[in-house]
């Protein structure tokens, strides 16, 4: 099958690592404990922060929670903006950045027409994205081994 198997022991907090799966590119974020606690708090600036649109092209079943993952540290989202398909670029750094509020709390800026993504892939509210980045079906075959597709 066109399944993609990973190991993820060397990807550190904060960190992000990316994958090609049927030609596209995955991408692995092993989020800190403070991006993982900031979720819920920006759930009312989001679009769709229950990832309730779509679950079936978008969220499979076991990601469909806050952190849109099956363990709350690690985040595996396909980096294509659900606008017109660009790869939005890591913001995951708050303060001063052009285009980004004061209090940005980390996640991705779309470079194409500006939409911007949380840190579980979820789009804000007014923007020309209209949905959350996909997840694509993956489970763990260990703690350091990652199975998509
Ligand atoms: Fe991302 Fe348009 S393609 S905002």
């Amino acid at each position: 099958g066109a399944a993609v198997e990973v190991d993820i022991s060397a990807l550190k907090p904060g960190e992000k690592m990316t994958v090609e799966w049927r030609g596209k590119p995955v991408w692995i974020i092993r989020r800190t404990p403070e991006q993982v606690a900031a979720l819920p708090k920006i759930d009312p600036q989001l679009a769709d922060p229950k990832s309730e649109r779509k679950p079936d092209e978008l969220t499979p079943a076991y990601a469909r929670n806050e952190a849109r993952s099956i363990k709350p540290e690690l985040l595996v989202v396909v980096g294509i903006c659900s606008h017109l398909g660009c790869s939005p670029t890591d913001k995951f750094q708050t303060g001063a950045q052009p285009s980004l509020p004061d209090d940005w709390p980390g996640g991705f800026l779309c470079p194409c027409h500006g939409s911007t993504f949380d840190m579980a892939g979820r789009v804000y509210k007014n923007k020309p994205a209209p949905d959350n980045l996909e997840v694509p079906p993956h489970m763990y075959l260990s703690d350091t081994r990652l199975l998509i597709g």
